[in-house]
């Protein structure tokens, strides 16, 4: 406890110092997001990250969470000095979708508009007409359907799923899925809501299409909390990272929040509720990094500058 107050002091120092910014996401230690909030940072979804990152006068942003967010700050903010506490915190949709394999499926289907996920390279953006993340995807697909465009989507199979059965757009969609929630299970979960029946489901839409289509709501990290702030309910069983539950229960004091299973035998496994790249994020590394002022992000300037453009049309559709 000694060490976590002494470094948590550091921190706040070395962020003054530096006139720096945290940045995090709700799925990494609880301690960095209450250094985020407790500094002026932000704790919030993709989306509200990169506006965030943004939109803040500071010239150093220090960005808790994974590789893509990172790059995604650095891309708004060419200026501006990146730093992130690890930069092997990767992404599995990351990681399954290689720029040169997608530019193949791009070359191969012209007639598409191509919307990717935030969760991806700076080169797979690149190739992009449109990045979206999970609480903004539904809305800007909805609204390429309407003008009649067809989509290839990537690389989310169950989130461009997700979307495709909610707008019935014409969509291709790419095969990769995150590690953390495509491990949910539908029918332990049947069994869990059995026990409490009373209990609300949250999903977030990497999930399974079987464990989605239990869910009273299903939304991004974001709009799940929210939810578990405005449902007039008393419990709730969370499909996504178990990092939410630290502001759930803060945002929700009172409510009760159970973790959806995910393993076969109907158990919760701490481990595989839990993103191993977030989890690389931690007091010790960031002190560090604020310290030495190692692991800054770059990104290619000439494919941050395509990159940028698929990123500004979602800020300009979100506003
Ligand atoms: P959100 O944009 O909903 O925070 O999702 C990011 C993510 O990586 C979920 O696994
Ligand atoms: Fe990627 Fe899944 Fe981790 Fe989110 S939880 S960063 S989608 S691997």
């Amino acid at each position: 406890a000694n060490e976590r107050t002494e470094l948590k002091a550091k921190i706040k120092r070395l962020l003054k110092e530096q006139n720096a910014v945290l940045v995090a996401h709700y799925y990494t230690d609880p301690d960095l997001q209450d250094l985020a909030d407790e500094t002026g940072g932000c704790v919030s979804d993709s989306l509200e990250m990169a506006r965030f990152g943004k939109a803040h006068a500071a010239q150093t942003l220090v960005v808790c969470g994974v590789r893509f967010m990172g790059e995604t700050a650095k891309i708004l903010s060419p200026e501006k000095r990146i730093l992130m506490p690890d930069l092997e915190a990767t992404c599995s949709l990351d990681l399954g979708c290689p720029a040169d394999e997608f530019a193949a499926f791009c070359d191969a289907h012209p007639d598409r508009e191509v919307v990717v996920y935030a969760n991806t390279s700076a080169a797979v953006k690149a190739r992009a007409d449109w990045m979206v993340t999970s609480s903004i995807g539904l809305k800007i697909v909805e609204h390429l359907h309407a003008q009649g465009k067809k989509i290839l989507w990537a690389p989310d199979k169950h989130l461009g799923h997700y979307i495709q059965q909610k707008t019935g757009a014409d969509m291709l969609l790419w095969q990769a899925a995150c590690v953390v929630h495509d491990e949910f299970k539908a029918n332990e979960l049947l069994a869990l809501k059995d026990k409490h029946p009373l209990a609300k489901v949250l999903v977030h839409p990497e999930s399974p299409d079987s464990v989605l289509q239990m869910a009273d709501v299903v939304g991004s990290t974001t709009q799940i909390i929210k939810a578990a702030q405005e449902l007039d309910a008393l419990e709730f069983i969370v499909a996504t990272d178990n990092g939410i539950l630290h502001k759930m229960r803060q945002a929700a004091p009172g409510k009760v929040f159970i973790e959806a299973p995910t393993a076969g035998n109907g158990a919760t496994c701490k481990s595989c509720a839990h993103c191993p790249w977030m989890a690389m994020n931690g007091l010790r590394n960031l002190a560090r990094t604020l310290e030495t002022g190692s692991n800054e992000v770059f990104v290619d300037p000439a494919i941050g500058q395509q990159a940028v453009r698929c990123i500004d049309r979602m800020l300009d559709f979100a506003v």
